[in-house]
């Protein structure tokens, strides 16, 4: 139908007769002439029509935003003063030969230009939404990252093997979508997490390197870099330990950056990701997924605080699980009482009581210096040891929290990154890092029950040594693991670790979870049976596609890298997923439904 697509025609098909389709982005009557904007894929070009010819001319009148043309015409050059340099075809124009209205439109719901389109209106009219040359750069690249990514995978040895999407549920931590089963009646099949299980069991099948672009199906609470239903290029290796696979992901991660972005992640090729331990983490940043672009730290002065006279610091102090630590600001004596009032009310939604600060006005004056509302609890030797441990200078402002240590890492980690971005602190660039020497085991206080921090197959770092099970049976809370992410400008683009493939190691660390012989057998009987017939050494990672893709594309969100993305409250604005069935299907899976739906409101 076409001889070029739109966006692509330059002077060098001057004079030549073209032929190309696409959709009506503008139509302008000026005096006589019409002009219509062609677009599709590639871009835009401008098509003039004039009165002599025409019947072209009439269909030229007829048409409207978003109708499909196909149009034939002679490329010249734009008059003088008309040329547009910031576009491909901005020199030239086609003069309109032929003009086929391939189908109409309907007056589309919103303008592709309008930058004010509710995200409601764009999911639910999502193939119009597409149309806009941002929606369809972010989908292209996403397609250019995965190729990249399945050819280095290809040319290294790693083979691409389905698993199955119906499927028993993998403990991942989210909640199971199910599927009933016609044929059994009451059982369910669960969507996959992911396809932990199955991957290992390919390394026991001798895969050796296994490697998919996955569907994983989690029901959890939705955020911005969460969909309940999203992609991971997933990977397992036998014969390896972490810096094999940590050293092999990096170079891929670096040639895909460099192949898709022109961007020499992490320095040059032979520099290697710095690695951090979840301990430094924690301490230094309050996060696992620590964004080294913004330079700002926690620094902990339990030890200074232990006795001073304001219980507020001095109990957490003292308590083994507590912790004061403070974070200097550099220029945040420029943040008025309203600001610090709205960070307070923000650390708030992570737990903290407060947010105690000093403003260092002249660090040299002493305490006539400083402006606080809590330097009057400090003795002068208190305040210059804060100051010097933090590097405080005039003109900087000190955060402090005190309470137990989980909530003083949450909110000042997540205070760090509200302050850097406010302040425009966050530096250009890439900064990814390994965050490793993960704990095993974190206890559930509510449950009172210890939970696995990555999954119940990572290896504990004893697994190399006698020592793994008296590790396990002393203090799972000490136990660190074989696990390691991924992290890129604050986001955790993969998580993989070395697995168990001893059965009774296996057993064990079930059973510090609660999970004892019987109930492990029913539930992983297969991979428990599948580790006494041979299983190699093996480790893997999984990466979030989407994430990747959206850091790729600067995208805001997960949901404009994905073609269909669900809302917050995981449905569907296109088609109306999820929906009432009819009672037959219900009687077929042997179902009763309690909740009638509630009548459908919106939500974007
Ligand atoms: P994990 O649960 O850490 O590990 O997941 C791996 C990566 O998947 C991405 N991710 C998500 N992306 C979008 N929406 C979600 N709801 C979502 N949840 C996770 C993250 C994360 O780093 N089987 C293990 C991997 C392994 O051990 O090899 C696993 O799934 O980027
Ligand atoms: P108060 O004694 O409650 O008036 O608190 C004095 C200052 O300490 C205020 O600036 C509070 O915001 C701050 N503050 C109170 N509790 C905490 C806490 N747990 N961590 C950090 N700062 C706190």
């Amino acid at each position: 139908m076409r001889t070029h697509p739109c966006g692509v025609i330059t002077r060098d098909q001057l004079d030549a007769t073209v032929s190309f389709c696409g959709w009506v982005h503008r139509r302008r009557d000026h005096g006589g002439v019409i002009f219509i904007d062609l677009r599709d894929h590639t871009g835009l070009v401008q098509v003039v029509f004039d009165p002599d010819r025409e019947e072209t001319f009439a269909r030229a009148e007829e048409v409207r935003n978003e109708f499909v043309l196909r149009i034939t015409g002679k490329v010249r050059t734009r008059p003088e003063g008309t040329i547009n340099p910031d576009m491909t075809t901005g020199e030239i124009e086609v003069l309109g030969y032929e003009l086929e209205i391939l189908n109409r439109a309907a007056t589309p719901p919103f303008q592709l230009d309008d930058t004010n389109v509710s995200e409601e209106n764009r999911l639910r009219y999502r193939y119009i939404d597409m149309r806009r040359p941002e929606m369809q750069e972010k989908l292209r690249l996403r397609a250019r990252v995965v190729r990249q990514l399945r050819h280095a995978l290809e040319d290294d040895g790693f083979i691409e093997v389905d698993t199955p999407m119906l499927t028993r549920a993998t403990p991942e931590g989210a909640r199971d979508y199910l599927v009933p089963s016609r044929n059994h009646p009451g059982e369910f099949y669960a969507l996959p997490q992911s396809p932990q299980l199955f991957k290992q069991l390919l390394m026991m099948g001798g895969i050796d390197r296994y490697y998919q672009v996955a569907r994983c199906f989690r029901d959890e609470d939705l955020r911005a870099d969460r969909q309940p239903e999203f992609s991971q290029l997933d990977i397992e290796m036998s014969f390896v330990d972490e810096d094999t696979i940590m050293s092999s992901m990096e170079s891929m991660m670096k040639s895909l950056f460099k192949d898709v972005l022109n961007v020499d992640l992490g320095g040059d090729a032979n520099t290697p990701f710095p690695r951090m331990s979840y301990e430094e983490a924690m301490n230094v940043y309050g996060s696992d997924k620590p964004d080294l672009r913004i330079p700002l730290v926690l620094t902990e002065i339990s030890d200074l605080v232990a006795d001073v006279d304001f219980k507020v610091f001095a109990e957490p102090a003292k308590n083994p699980k507590g912790k004061v630590a403070a974070m200097r600001v550099p220029g945040g004596n420029s943040l008025t009482r309203k600001e610090i009032d709205v960070l307070t009310e923000f650390v708030g939604r992570y737990g903290a009581k407060g947010l105690a600060y000093i403003k260092c006005n002249d660090i040299a004056a002493g305490v006539d210096g400083l402006q606080s509302p809590i330097v009057k609890f400090f003795p002068a030797e208190v305040l210059s040891a804060v100051i010097e441990r933090t590097g405080a200078q005039d003109g900087d402002l000190i955060f402090f929290g005190a309470d137990k240590a989980s909530v003083v890492e949450a909110a000042l980690g997540a205070l760090r990154v509200e302050v850097g971005n406010k302040m425009g602190m966050v530096e250009e660039g890439w900064r990814p890092l390994w965050v490793v020497d993960f704990p095993m085991f974190e206890h559930d206080e509510r449950e009172d029950r210890w939970q696995a921090i990555h999954h119940p197959f990572t290896a504990p770092t004893a697994a190399t040594t006698d020592e793994w099970q008296a590790e396990l049976d002393a203090d799972p809370g000490k136990c660190l693991s074989r696990a390691y992410d991924m992290v890129l400008n604050g986001t955790e683009v993969g998580g993989g670790s070395i697995r168990i493939h001893n059965t009774d190691m296996q057993q064990k660390a079930l059973d510090v979870l609660g999970i004892d012989e019987a109930e492990a057998n029913d539930k992983f009987g297969f991979l428990l049976d599948a580790l006494k017939y041979g299983a190699p050494p093996h480790g893997g990672i999984a990466f979030g596609l989407d994430r990747l893709v959206m850091l790729m594309t600067g995208a805001e969100s997960i949901r404009d890298v994905m073609a269909f993305p669900k809302t917050q409250s995981a449905s569907c604005l296109l088609t109306s997923a999820p929906s009432v069935v009819s009672d037959q299907q219900l009687k077929d899976l042997h179902l009763r439904t309690r909740a009638k739906a509630a009548a459908k409101a919106t939500d974007a």
